[in-house]
């Protein structure tokens, strides 16, 4: 749409056949209208015109690239893309091969344009390894040529200097399968010579300041421009050019292409060789003959090019100072002057230069052919110098002329045969056209006989004297009436003042323009001849590269014949390239260069309307426009249109053409105005198109309003009713919600309800049957538990076996207290259970005794705790030993107890007399210790009792029943040694024998029953010791007083 809108602004047209009125202002005019509204692309039909901006303008993004994909050719904005993507699926779809044929001045950006189309058609075919290798060689062939074919040059800093045209091949899905490049007449004269402000190639610039220290060592070469004779002495970087990068760049793109490091020494050394000739002085000197010859002033600079190809110094010596000639079979050596020499060693750089760019030309080629043989489809894409017309035109400028002057040919040919066979195949009536036919121009350059190239080439081979002269001459003999032809003899001869033609010069009227040629240099350069010597010298060289470069040289190949002249190549050369454009079907870029200074956005209308006059763009325009201004298919047509009608709008039911043809009867244009083709619609004057289209513009403005109005009312229609829907299906999840949230609520609550009512339940039901004895069981589960703990804690605690021990671990509870009071009783009860147990019965009678002594004195007798160490022997007299006992053994026999010495103490006199006591289980004997007879056996049942005092003395009172055999006797007092002993076992015997308890006191007073009367005993506690125990007093007849000590 924006496409078609734009196309149709009648101040700005995008398609210039709209033009009206259609003049050479009016076109200039819409030119520099569309360049300030920075439309730099304009199209005549599908000629594309493109201004030259000077800037980077941002139409070339990815964007873009998808925005042109696939588009339709005249329904976007005019762009470089769009003829791009016609041609490109014009090749895939239909099968047919192309051409894009880029043409304009230099500078005006053709290079660039070339570009654009082979990055587009890279970035629309599809990708995959092998495809995107081969894309990435082919964009990276133009970084090498450009750097080895491009110059500054006053008109263009990255100036071509040589003619291009690159077929690249593709197979039948669109996919490209690789290329070949053809190059055309680089201009080689800029190795040796440049204009005041202009540059040689990029490569020399590039390698001196790209290469490192180590690389131009390798090369022999220095840094310093200025230091070499064919470069520019005075300043050679270029704003915006940075050349080091540009080297490495082109190095990269070298390596992609696939050349090998070896490849690529070999070119910067023949490179660097070319260099280094400039710098090779001659000068002059004299042979003996007096001829003039020549030498190498300073044959360092030899020595090192010589090094660099491998080559004896001395033979490139000869070869630049001498020449061969050969006159009938003998040869002669001859010297060569000064300038012969120049020339020779100028020749040489720029053959050896020209050589090694078709030689790379040759190697980009070896990488990007197609290696299979399948079939291909090709795009052919042309970037060729345009039209030169300078102050001073030479040979270069006359070549490079005519070859414009081809492709003009092609182009009006071909625009018409194309309007010519449309016409016939819509059958529509054919009205020819007025135009310019330059054939005339092709054929006074390119005839075979009477052609100025011809005439040059036959010039060129006579015998005798030739130059510029005698074939200006011939020019001006040949073409004195040709009505492009002009020089100063021939306007003499018409009569014709004409001060802009010089002598030595011929002009020649081209399609774009009259030029005037300058003749010198004509021959020479058309010869393009390199004396022998020089080749052969070359050829000499062990340099693989240069060596190949010049096979001539080889001796053995020697041929007299002269090589073609470079016009006859050239002309060959641009046949081959006419017939194979021929052969496809053209796309047209014609580049404008708005203006002189390289200016962003300045456009000098005088230097456009130059420009528009030569591409010959009017009469473009007026072939297109032959007969009918604009043509469509009747599919699209009715489309665009189908709105100016009721019956065809909205919708055509039947065929695009009657629907074409009912829409314009409706709209009562004149009849001469419309043609209806088999396939299109063709509309004379662009005035009916562009009322047909204001009247669209009208009926769509209607129209948008309709529809927005229809739109707007359904939006609020749909919009209403979604958010009725919405606002129900909200409602009604709220209710839900709602609905939802309530039972949850209830829900709750009855479940708290129940909970408290089973709770209640439970703990009424367990109140009743559970908890009344709970704490009772609890407690004596705890209790239970702390007694367990107890119990296992004593068993493992317990205190040591021995009777004397009595500890015992305290109770870890008050409530235990009792309980371990009675377990320790029980345990040491226990012990001495044990104890006892195992005791034998004499030591058990002993302990028994002990015992028994203990309960009747202890704290009663201060005697008693002596007899503690004195153990009861029982058995002091040793009766069984002693004979003299012998009888009272016998009277004792088995039942003797104890058997002791005592003393008795004397009632009357109170002395005491020793006695032996034997004391048996039935009898208590007393004896006299001489005699050994018993002197009174006392039967223990006549014992009534005992008494000792309280003191530690050994007195006993043995009172006797009166009712006794011997109980007239009276009570016994008597002193014993182991008096505790003795009264001790005597209460036991009396126990074991009477079965009652012998009656004991222990005090100071008692009384006794002596045969006289009872006598009272006093004890009386006396200070003085004596050893003799106490002694007894008798005090008055019934007194007796016991002193004890
Ligand atoms: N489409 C473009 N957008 C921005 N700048 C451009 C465009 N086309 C050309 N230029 C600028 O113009 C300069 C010259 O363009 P280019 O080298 O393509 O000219 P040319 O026609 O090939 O000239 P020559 O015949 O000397 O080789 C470019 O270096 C670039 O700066
Ligand atoms: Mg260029």
């Amino acid at each position: 749409m924006e496409g078609s809108s734009s196309m149709l602004d009648a101040e700005a047209v995008a398609d210039l056949v709209l033009l009206d009125p259609l003049t050479e202002e009016s076109l200039v005019q819409t030119l520099q209208e569309r360049f300030r509204r920075r439309d730099i692309y304009t199209y005549i039909g599908n000629v594309v015109i493109s201004v030259n901006p000077y800037q980077s303008l941002p139409i070339y993004t990815p964007e873009k690239v998808e925005e042109y994909r696939n588009c339709s050719f005249f329904a976007v904005k005019p762009h470089i893309y769009a003829i791009a993507d016609d041609a490109y699926r014009s090749l895939r779809d239909r099968d047919r091969d192309q051409c894009i044929l880029i043409t304009g001045e230099s500078g005006a950006g053709k290079t660039e344009a070339s570009k654009l189309v082979m990055s587009y058609v890279a970035a629309v075919s599809s990708k995959g390894e092998e495809v995107n290798k081969v894309k990435e060689q082919l964009l990276q062939s133009n970084p090498v040529l450009e750097a080895f074919g491009n110059a500054k040059t006053v008109r263009n800093d990255n100036s071509s200097r040589f003619g291009k045209y690159m077929d690249i091949e593709f197979d039948f899905k669109g996919e490209p399968l690789g290329g070949v490049i053809s190059n055309y007449l680089l201009e080689k004269s800029r190795i040796v010579r440049h204009v005041k402000g202009e540059r040689n190639f990029h490569i020399f610039y590039q390698l001196l300041a790209g290469a490192s220290p180590q690389l131009l060592q390798q090369l022999k070469l220095r840094q310093d421009c200025g230091h070499y004779g064919y470069l520019d002495r005075e300043g050679s970087s270029l704003p915006g050019m940075d050349d080091a990068a540009n080297f490495h760049a082109m190095q990269d793109a070298m390596r992609i292409i696939g050349f090998s490091p070896t490849e690529v020494t070999e070119l910067l050394q023949v490179t660097a060789v070319v260099l280094k000739l400039g710098n090779v002085q001659l000068s002059s000197s004299f042979q003996a003959s007096g001829m003039e010859a020549c030498s190498i002033s300073e044959p360092q600079e030899l020595h090192e090019i010589c090094e660099l190809i491998g080559l004896e110094p001395g033979t490139l010596e000869r070869a630049l100072c001498s020449r061969t000639v050969k006159a009938r079979d003998e040869t002669v050596l001859t010297t060569l002057t000064v300038p012969q020499g120049y020339y020779g060693r100028d020749a040489l750089a720029k053959n050896i230069y020209s050589r090694l760019f078709d030689w790379l030309v040759k190697r980009i080629n070896a990488s990007i052919q197609v290696k299979s043989d399948k079939q291909r489809k090709v795009m052919g894409v042309l970037d060729i110098y345009g039209f030169e017309i300078f102050q001073d035109n030479g040979f270069e400028q006359f070549i490079i002329n005519y070859c414009n002057e081809k492709l003009q040919q092609i182009f009006i040919l071909m625009t018409l045969k194309e309007e010519q066979e449309e016409y016939v195949r819509e059958g529509i009536q054919w009205t020819p056209v007025e135009f310019f036919d330059n054939s005339i121009i092709c054929n006074l350059i390119e005839n075979n006989t009477t052609g100025i190239l011809a005439m040059l080439d036959e010039e060129c081979l006579r015998p005798g004297v030739v130059n510029e002269d005698t074939f200006l001459t011939k020019l001006n003999q040949l073409l004195a009436t040709h009505k492009h032809y002009e020089s100063k003899e021939t306007q003499n001869a018409r009569r014709v003042t004409d001060a802009s033609l010089p002598p030595r010069c011929f002009r020649i009227h081209h399609y774009a323009g009259k030029v005037t040629y300058n003749v010198t240099g004509f021959i020479e350069k058309n010869n393009d001849l390199l004396f022998r010597d020089l080749s052969q010298a070359m050829w000499a060289a062990q340099h693989a590269l240069l060596r190949s470069l010049f096979p001539e040289g080889d001796p053995q190949k020697v041929s007299l014949k002269l090589p073609p002249t470079a016009g006859f190549q050239f002309k060959s050369s641009v046949a081959m390239l006419m017939k194979n454009l021929y052969s496809k079907n053209p796309n047209y870029i014609r580049c404008i260069k708005p203006n002189d200074t390289k200016s962003a956005m300045v456009f000098t209308p005088e230097l456009v309307l130059a420009q528009v006059r030569y591409l010959g763009l009017l009469e473009n325009v007026r072939v297109r426009r032959a007969g009918y201004a604009f043509r469509q298919l009747y599919g699209p047509f009715l489309q665009r249109y189908k709105m100016l009608n009721a019956q065809t709008w909205p919708r055509w039911d039947r065929g695009d053409r009657e629907g074409t043809e009912v829409l314009l009867a409706g709209l009562e244009f004149p009849a001469e105005e419309l043609a209806f083709g088999h396939t299109k619609i063709f509309i004379r004057s662009p005035r009916t198109l562009f009322d047909l289209e204001r009247r669209r513009q009208e009926r769509v403005a209607e129209l948008a309003t309709l529809i927005q109005k229809m739109f707007r009312g359904w939006r609020c229609r749909t919009q209403y009713q979604l958010m009725r829907k919405s606002q129900i299906l909200i409602s009604a999840w709220f209710r839900g919600h709602r609905q939802k949230n309530q039972y949850k609520q209830m829900k709750r609550s009855v479940l708290i309800l129940q909970a408290y009512a089973r709770g209640w339940k439970a703990r009424k039901t367990y109140r009743k049957y559970f908890r009344s004895s709970a704490s009772t069981c609890l407690a004596n589960f705890i209790y239970r538990r702390l007694v367990q703990k107890y119990l296992v804690g004593l068993a493992k605690n317990l205190p040591p076996l021995s009777v004397t021990d009595r500890t015992w671990p305290p109770a870890p509870y008050r409530f235990l207290d009792g309980t371990n009071q009675e377990l320790k009783n029980i345990f040491y009860h226990w012990k001495c259970k044990k104890y006892r147990d195992q005791l034998s019965a004499s030591r058990r009678a002993q302990l028994q005794a002990r015992l028994c002594a203990s309960e009747l004195f202890k704290d009663k007798k201060t005697l008693y705790p002596k007899s503690l160490q004195q153990p009861f022997r029982g058995e002091y007299l040793g009766l069984k030993q002693n004979p003299k006992y012998q009888k009272l053994h016998a009277v004792a026999k088995d039942k003797l107890v104890m058997a002791d010495s005592v003393r008795k103490v004397n009632r009357a006199s109170g002395k005491t007399v020793p006695r032996l006591l034997l004391l048996t289980t039935e009898h208590l004997v007393l004896a006299d210790p001489k005699a050994a007879q018993p002197k009174t056996v006392l039967s223990l049942s006549d014992i009534r009792g005992v008494s000792v005092t309280r003191f530690s003395d050994g007195f006993l009172a043995l009172h006797l029943k009166e009712v006794s055999t011997v109980g007239a006797k009276g009570d016994f007092l008597l002193v014993s040694d182991h008096l505790i002993e003795l009264v001790t076992r005597l209460y036991q015997t009396f126990e074991a024998t009477t079965g009652q308890a012998l009656p004991l006191h222990i005090t100071d007073r008692f009384s006794t029953r002596f045969p006289k009367g009872d006598v009272s005993i006093t004890v009386v506690e006396s200070p003085k010791a004596s050893t003799n125990g106490p002694v007894c007093k008798k005090k008055g007849s019934n007194k007796m007083e016991v002193l004890v000590y």
